[in-house]
């Protein structure tokens, strides 16, 4: 899952050398699952080829108002195309069209959609060293960065002309960083660390059973996915499950049992500003645990001793960091409103998420979930059942509400 995953993205490509590192560029935001047309300059056309461009951006590469070669004279509207982008990328960015950008020539399509555009817009200049130090020039990125453009800056390195110095493009990885980095900073739980457990924990009775129960993690993998969406940092631990979250801003660290799953959560939970205890611990483990598969003729071993897991919420309760949001769940079949507020109380939660056995559709295993949330000030708000991603962002969306000042 990236951040450009989803977003339409306009690649405009102009006519400099550093124009093939574009096709790069081109293949990281396939690859981030974004919807790119590639729009190029008649000039560009000398660098790179339609043909490979089309080829990876699965789409017709687009260069002028009209299509020469189709007999109807299809109008390629710069309207539309600006008005479809979310994001609009231009790499190279030569002296040339950085100064008619600046001035607002319409001279060709990439021109004409760039002055009809409303996203966000990102250009990494390319040129000679003493171009890219040439006050005009200068002055027209100022200009372009005064209107609202985000400047990708040059890289100082060896040239096309074989001299050394400021005006290599940046690299496409870092491109691609640049624009991922600077659409996070927008985002509400931008750079916050959050913590989440998920899945139940499993406890050896012996080498091959445990005690465990029918939490699937899928509400807690969710929650990750949306923390994720808004920006945060997240750590996610994790019980047996048979899922996975791959993502750079999330870490996943897979545990087995309550005792281990405590031991990564005093780890993390000093730096964490908000955590979220979705799992569904056990609360019991055998006193003994045989290494060995316990044979049915070893009658004496019909009844497990059992002995209390570490309630690992009331722990984090009682050693709550200032401006830290804890939130707990709570999965009730009897009383479920009154135990719910009271869990807030006994365990120092800021919020509780109560889901009941008794919904239809709620609970464990299930894609969908209905929750109640309540805060520590003993507001609620019910939710329909809905799927889980959904749910999550209900509960992100209220914590933001109610906790605004602290985050
Ligand atoms: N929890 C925990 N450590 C445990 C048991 C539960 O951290 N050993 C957390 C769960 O992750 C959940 C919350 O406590 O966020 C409530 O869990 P729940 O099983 O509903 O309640 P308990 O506190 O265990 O109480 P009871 O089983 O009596 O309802």
């Amino acid at each position: 899952m990236s951040i450009l995953s989803g977003k339409n993205v306009l690649l405009a490509i102009t006519g400099g050398i550093a124009a093939y590192k574009s096709i790069f560029l081109l293949r990281l935001l396939v690859k981030s699952e974004a919807n790119v047309q590639v729009l190029l300059t008649p000039n560009a056309k000398d660098f790179v080829t339609p043909l490979t461009l089309s080829t990876l951006s699965n789409r017709p590469v687009l260069s002028d108002f009209f299509d020469k070669n189709n007999q109807n004279k299809v109008w390629n509207n710069h309207v539309d195309l600006a008005l479809w982008a979310d994001l609009f990328i231009i790499a190279p960015a030569t002296s040339n069209t950085i100064s008619k950008m600046a001035s607002a020539q319409a001279d060709n399509l990439l021109l004409a959609t760039y002055l009809s555009s409303k996203c966000p817009v990102y250009f990494a200049p390319a040129m000679d060293l003493d171009m890219h130090k040439n006050m005009a020039n200068k002055n027209n990125i100022n200009k372009l960065i005064s209107f609202g453009n985000k400047h990708i800056p040059v890289n100082s390195g060896l040239l096309a002309s074989g001299l050394v110095g400021e005006g290599r493009m940046s690299e496409p990885n870092e491109i691609i960083d640049f624009i991922k980095n600077d659409l996070r900073r927008e985002l509400k739980l931008f750079k916050k660390k959050i913590l989440i457990t998920a899945g139940p924990t499993y406890e050896s009775i012996d080498a091959v059973r445990f005690i465990g129960n029918f939490s699937s993690g899928k509400m807690g993998y969710a929650l990750a996915k949306v923390a994720i969406k808004l920006g945060a940092d997240v750590t996610l631990i994790s019980g047996p499950t048979s899922l996975s979250l791959n993502d750079d801003n999330v870490k996943v660290i897979n545990v087995i049992t309550a005792d281990e799953m405590f031991s990564e959560v005093k780890k993390q939970c000093k730096s964490s500003d908000i955590i979220i205890m979705s799992a569904a611990v056990s609360d019991f483990k055998p006193k003994f645990s045989s290494t060995k598969k316990i044979k049915k003729e070893n009658k004496n071993l019909l009844s497990i001793e059992l002995l209390e897991n570490i309630d690992i919420l009331k722990y984090l309760g009682e050693n709550k960091k200032n401006n830290q949001i804890l939130v707990g769940f709570a999965l009730e079949t009897d009383n479920e409103f009154i135990n719910a507020k009271l869990k807030i109380k006994k365990k120092n939660l800021d919020v509780i998420i109560l889901n009941s056995l008794n919904d239809k559709g709620a609970g464990f295993g299930f894609d969908t979930n209905k929750v109640t949330y309540i805060n520590l000030n003993g507001s609620v708000k019910k939710f329909k059942l809905k799927i889980k991603e959904e749910v999550a962002k209900d509960i992100f969306d209220q914590i933001l509400n109610d906790f605004n000042e602290k985050i």
